[in-house]
């Protein structure tokens, strides 16, 4: 993913396959005009949980192998439908709004090739029409 927000919602996630690394960053300076400051990084193995809010930072999330697959599963509560994402390098801020692959078992009419580009935003496509 993006160095990304989670919109004051709670998130959860669990590692399903594979490993990823999780990077966390501090919140840039309201101006945002600078590289962003690294707090930490870990490596999430198979089956292993972690959690983060707001209130701890932001992090990017990322599959660092070059032939495993690594799949994760993302619980937000609340949910939400739109959150930041930022420029590692100036610690510039874009609003993206989450959409969703599928609803109530049925898939949406989102582009697969869209749910790829958001990655992190994985639960990608909003049905068309509704909210
Ligand atoms: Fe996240």
């Amino acid at each position: 993913s993006s160095i990304h927000d989670h919109t004051d919602s709670h998130c959860f996630m669990k590692i399903l396959q594979g490993n990823l690394k999780e990077t966390l960053f501090e919140w840039p300076e309201k101006k945002g005009n600078g590289e962003m400051t690294k707090k930490s990084e870990r490596v999430l193995r198979e089956n292993q949980c972690a959690y983060i809010n707001d209130s701890i930072g932001l992090h990017r999330v990322e599959n660092i192998s070059h032939t495993e697959t690594a799949v994760s599963l993302h619980l937000y509560s609340p949910p939400f439908d739109s959150c930041n994402t930022f420029d590692q390098r100036t610690g510039h801020k874009h609003k993206v709004k989450m959409t969703f692959y599928s609803q109530f078992g049925e898939r949406t009419h989102c582009e697969i090739s869209s749910v790829l580009r958001n990655e992190n935003l994985a639960l990608s496509c909003m049905p068309s029409g509704s909210k």
